[in-house]
């Protein structure tokens, strides 16, 4: 580890408009791809989500107004793609349909760092490969959007082919509202798309994230990072309906945060801009 300032990016650190002229294709409507998904479509960017027929969201996206076709249709037709899908169930879809849809120039995206981190999939040269990780549930990327604030998040590059990777990586977060209340470079060597628990341990889950639209934290954010245990090295914290936290192979790998060790330590690395 090394003792390196976190560095935080706001609204005014992206450039929204490099969303334009690029289609989006959401795979997965869940909890957070329904949240990517409409506020990617509500900021006007052009958006298709990427579902399996028959699966009981393809009504829910159709409903919302969306343009909903077959994983690997979307990810044929879309410039960038986001893997919204259970962790555990990302390497089949990716292999399934969203691989042949890939080539030189597009980007490959992800709100979680396990399947690049374990090499569950290896996306290939020429591809741009990063995380925009929202830190918290679906529901409240989408109900903060709406009221015109937004959830904290974490950004990172794996792989840059075109040297753009992270300024399209945070016009991607601030299009789905992260970059109002600000978002987290991670940068922990080795683990490029993993979230470093210390980086994210005093985020404004704990209502210490300045900027515009900072305000006190209410129960519900804290309480999943106060008082209940949270086991595994910086996975996205949870509280709504999501899939079950996949495991590293050898299992969790980081130091578990209690309630006798909560992560409510304000610390240096954390200085307000
Ligand atoms: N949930 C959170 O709080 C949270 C926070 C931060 C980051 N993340 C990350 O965000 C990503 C998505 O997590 P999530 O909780 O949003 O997932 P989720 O709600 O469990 O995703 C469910 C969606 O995935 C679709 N799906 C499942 N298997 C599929 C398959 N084989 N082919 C096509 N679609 C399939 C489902 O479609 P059907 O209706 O057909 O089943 C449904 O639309 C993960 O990487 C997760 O780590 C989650």
């Amino acid at each position: 580890m090394t003792n390196d300032p976190v560095r935080v990016y706001y609204d005014a650190d992206a450039d929204r408009g490099r969303l334009a002229g690029r289609r989006f294709a959401i795979i997965g409507y869940g909890s957070q791809g329904h949240a990517h998904a409409l506020n990617l479509r509500d900021g006007g960017a052009s958006v298709i989500v990427g579902l399996r027929q028959g699966g009981g969201s393809w009504q829910r996206a159709e409903a919302a107004g969306l343009d909903v076709r077959p994983v690997a249709a979307a990810a044929a037709a879309a410039d960038v793609i986001m893997m919204l899908t259970p962790d555990q169930d990302g390497r089949a879809v990716y292999e399934s349909g969203v691989a042949q849809g890939l080539a030189p120039g597009k980007t490959l995206m992800f709100a979680h760092g396990f399947n690049i981190h374990y090499g569950e999939i290896a996306p290939p040269a020429g591809v741009d490969v990063s995380m925009v990780a929202p830190k918290s549930p679906g529901h409240l990327v989408r109900s903060e959007y709406e009221a015109g604030r937004g959830v904290p998040g974490l950004v990172a590059v794996h792989q840059d082919a075109s040297g753009q990777a992270l300024a399209n990586a945070l016009a991607y977060a601030s299009g789905i509202g992260c970059t109002r209340a600000g978002v987290i470079e991670t940068i922990e060597s080795g683990a490029p798309l993993y979230g470093p628990a210390r980086y994210i341990r005093p985020t404004a889950w704990n209502g210490w994230l300045p900027g515009p639209a900072a305000r006190p934290p209410s129960p519900a954010r804290t309480a999943p990072c106060s008082s209940r245990p949270v086991t595994c090295h910086g996975s996205p914290m949870r509280s709504a309906p999501y899939s079950p936290t996949p495991r590293s192979p050898s299992g969790c790998a980081g130091p578990p945060r209690t309630a006798a060790a909560p992560c409510r330590t304000r610390t240096t690395l954390w200085p307000p801009p």
